[in-house]
Order: C-alpha cells, then structure tokens, then sequence
C-alpha cells in the first residue's frame, strides 16, 4: 500500500487529519517541538503539554516535583522553571524530570491532534528519523500521515513548512504519495536547504525571536537529521518512542 501524506497548514485543522484516522506529525520547529526533543533527548522522564497556564499551575499542585516550561509572548511565565528555549532543557536540568509545557501555538497544535492514534513530534533534528518511523508504523497500521503545522497563532508559518518538507524528504520514494501542500513544502525545503538557518531566518516569528534576543534558538533548532529520538505523544504525555 501507498501511504498518502497530506499537509494541514494550520492547528485548527487538526481535526481533519484526526478524523482521516492518519498518524499525525505535529511541527513546531521554533521552538516548542525542538525544545520538547531536546528535553526527551536529555533524558527528561515525559513532557505533559497543556494548553493553559492555569493546567500547568493546577499540574504543579498536584505533582510538586513536576517541572513548569514553556513561554507566553516568548518568555517565561511567573513561577516557571523553564522557558520555551531548547538550549535551557539541558541534561544536568531535566534528567529523571517530569516536565509541564505551555506554549503558545505549538503545545495547542498537541492538543488539537491528541484524538489521533498516532501522534509524533518533527523537529529539524530528528526530522529524517520522525519520517522513518511514521512510515513504519503507517505500513504496519495501514494508515497514513498527515503533517500539522503549529503556525503562529494560529496562521501559517514559514518555518514549519519548511520543517515539514525537511521530514518529507525523509520518506522512502516509492512508498509514498505526497498531497499538493506536502509537496509544495518538499520543494520549498530543497530550496531552503543549502542555507537552511538563514532562510528560516527570514520568518516572521523567527525575526521577532532574535529582536527578543533568542537567536541561537534558531541556529540550534536548524541542525538537520542530528537526532534519532521520535518523540510520541499518547496519554496526554510525551515520551520517546522505543
Ligand atoms: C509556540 O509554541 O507558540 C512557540 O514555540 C513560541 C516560541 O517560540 O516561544
């Protein structure tokens, strides 16, 4: 079988993929789901996103040992631990930690994807392994895959179309059938690619990133296929898948 992959350029629309019954590949390459990899990868227990602060505060009453993370307006909201930057979720800070995260658009697109079965986060660094193991288990299901962009705040993202064309390309040719969007961000990556940093720059989040001084963030979360961790979110938390 063939296995379809579409392309859902905003979170509202997660819905559709849910209701396709597709395994779901969730984006938000700046800079919740790099952060979010980046914690699983430093050996963080699980990342339990919620869509709103006050859950993350009710989180916390419950499980004191729980750690806060995530960004309102891009920084961190009072009485957190951790911002949004993947660079903060270091081994030494988040080894053996259970981690709350609330972030604006990209914790949001979880929650409107979590009614799929199959629900995987794509980074740029793990963007060649995410697609290796979505086209694994979309053979072993008979299902297939759609991407969901987080966007900014609710509307289209550069970025993330462009992170989406990263993990597309990592697909076997052959194996899969790419919709008009999944393929227009196949293109738009090869594009992108030889400078991939300085085009992802040129977004309009990512350029209100570095007017807020986080302009590493971006350099970090371009590294392409530097990691083989798929994160996947089932159960309301997100782990690495095994
Ligand atoms: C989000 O989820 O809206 C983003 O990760 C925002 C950010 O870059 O802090």
């Amino acid at each position: 079988m063939v296995i379809r992959i579409d392309l859902e350029l905003r979170a509202r629309d997660a819905g559709r993929a849910v209701h396709r019954g597709d395994l779901i590949i969730v984006i938000d390459a700046l800079r919740s789901g790099t952060s979010i990899l980046n914690a699983l990868t430093n050996s963080a227990e699980a990342v339990i996103p919620t869509m709103s602060l006050r859950e993350a505060y009710r989180l916390r009453r419950q499980h004191p040992h729980y750690l806060l993370a995530g960004e309102r307006g891009g920084r961190m909201p009072k009485g957190f631990d951790l911002g949004n930057s993947p660079l903060e979720f270091t081994r030494e800070k988040v080894a053996g930690k259970s981690l709350v995260m609330t972030t604006t658009s990209g914790t949001a697109a979880l929650a409107k994807s979590q009614g799929a079965k199959w629900v995987l986060v794509g980074a740029f660094l793990n963007a060649r392994a995410v697609a290796r193991t979505a086209e694994e288990i979309a053979a072993k299901e008979g299902i297939d895959v759609s991407f969901v962009l987080a966007g900014e705040k609710g509307k289209f993202s550069l970025e993330d179309s462009l992170c989406a064309g990263a993990v597309a390309e990592g697909f076997t040719a052959g194996k899969v059938c790419l919709s008009d969007k999944a393929q227009l961000a196949l293109l738009a990556f090869k594009q992108a690619e030889s400078n991939l940093t300085g085009n992802v720059m040129k977004a309009e989040h990512a350029r209100h990133l570095v007017k807020m001084g986080f302009k590493e963030d971006i350099a970090f979360s371009c590294k392409l296929n530097v990691l083989r961790a798929v994160p996947v979110y089932r159960d309301g938390k997100i782990t690495l898948q095994k």
